[in-house]
């Protein structure tokens, strides 16, 4: 089968020849070889030369720092930022590809967009900040939403790395999985999902949940009218609206039981990120449930650590760090929120025990799971 799984069946995306298939499978093959054979002898490195104990007594930073010396780290960095680069834009990468169908993309979601009009609000005056628009998320070029085909250019480039994260899967049992606990815990009425994407984290909520009413909501116009599009291949009836995280300005005070957001906060500053949690706050219900899960706590102490901070800067993720140095339960409860629960959420099996240590067999970036109610 190909690696290129999206479009699946019945659904309308760009066409992908057997050259560009097969430069793609050569990219996760190496990107397999990169996160367990090349990892572990990492690993072993740094271990052949502290204790276990001067190990966990070093912060990430310093472990970071000394690892430099490797050559096997050295490559190891090297080859996780040029994989990426290469995904995106080698001789076959997804937007080399993908900008070569630019027209019919377009006409494909314009198409979309004539059909229930009603449940896709754009906002051609919306002026997203410049820390969305300066820099270039995990790598794409031009980020998500300067073209329309930059939105089938992200569920592609998500769904090869799905072949490789186990946790980010990308036939989307994870955030099946999600909407499923939501369900399972809060039985909500009215969600909102906050930096939708292409929708891969909203539709669950009308899929697996009772929800009567589900709204997604991002910056990014390409990535809403492919939600949208994919929620009308699915027969979901869910409505996508143009609006910022910061400020949630097209909704009312009160209108929800329950607000996702799935990988959004490691993507802004902190600013952003504390306007982000009172706006929520804002539209929630009294009593209702703000779920967040992202990037944020990994379990195996400093030396898991250290993996995660190198990706920041090698997967160009400017706020990664400073979305992990921000205290979540005293920020939820600063912006209103009690009851705050942090916990590891296994996205592709929900309900796996919690891991002890560092994953030794594979390179892990994992969810943590925030929680909170007002
Ligand atoms: C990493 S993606 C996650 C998408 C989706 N939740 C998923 O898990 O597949 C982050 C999304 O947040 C959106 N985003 C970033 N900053 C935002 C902001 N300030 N307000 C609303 N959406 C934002 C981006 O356009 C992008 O679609």
């Amino acid at each position: 089968m190909s690696v290129l799984t999206k479009p699946q069946p019945g659904q309308a995306g760009p066409k992908i020849d057997r050259h560009a298939d097969a430069y793609q499978h050569c990219m996760v093959g190496i990107r397999k070889y990169w996160s367990s054979d090349l990892y572990k002898q990492v690993l072993k490195e740094i271990r052949a030369d502290r204790t276990e104990s001067e190990i966990e007594a070093s912060t990430p930073e310093q472990l970071e720092r000394d690892s430099q010396k490797y050559t096997t780290y050295q490559y190891f960095s090297w080859l996780e930022h040029q994989l990426q680069q290469y995904k995106y834009l080698g001789r076959y990468g997804v937007v080399t590809e993908l900008s070569k169908q630019a027209p019919q993309l377009a006409e494909l979601l314009d198409s979309a967009a004539s059909r229930s009009p009603e449940r896709l609000k754009l906002n051609p005056d919306i002026v997203p900040p410049t820390y969305y628009t300066r820099a270039d998320f995990h790598q794409h070029p031009g980020g998500i939403w300067s073209d329309d085909y930059d939105a089938f250019a992200y569920e592609l480039a998500a769904g090869i790395s799905g072949q490789v994260y186990p946790t980010q899967d990308s036939a989307g049992t994870s955030y099946r999985n999600l909407a499923k606990l939501c369900e399972e815990r809060y039985h909500p009425k009215d969600v909102l999902d906050v930096g939708c994407g292409f929708g891969l984290s909203a539709l669950p909520f009308k899929s697996e949940t009772a929800a009567t009413r589900v709204v997604g909501c991002d910056l990014s116009a390409p990535a809403l009218k492919l939600s949208h599009m994919r929620a009308l291949e699915a027969e979901l009836e869910i409505e996508f609206r143009q609006d910022s995280a910061e400020e949630l300005a097209t909704f009312q005070d009160a209108e929800f039981d329950l607000v996702n957001s799935v990988a959004l906060f490691h993507e802004i500053p902190q600013k952003a990120a504390r306007k982000f949690l009172r706006s929520a706050h804002r539209v929630l219900k009294p009593g209702g449930k703000f779920v967040v899960a992202d990037l944020y706590r990994q379990p195996g102490g400093s030396l898991t650590h250290m993996f995660y901070l190198g990706s920041c800067s090698r997967n160009r993720e400017p706020f990664m760090r400073s979305f992990i140095a921000l205290d979540m339960v005293a920020e939820l409860e600063d912006a209103g929120f009690k009851d705050v629960e942090i916990e590891w959420f296994d996205s592709a099996t929900a309900g796996a025990p919690v891991p002890t240590g560092i994953n030794e067999g594979s390179h892990l970036n994992g969810w943590s799971l925030i929680t909170a109610t007002k």
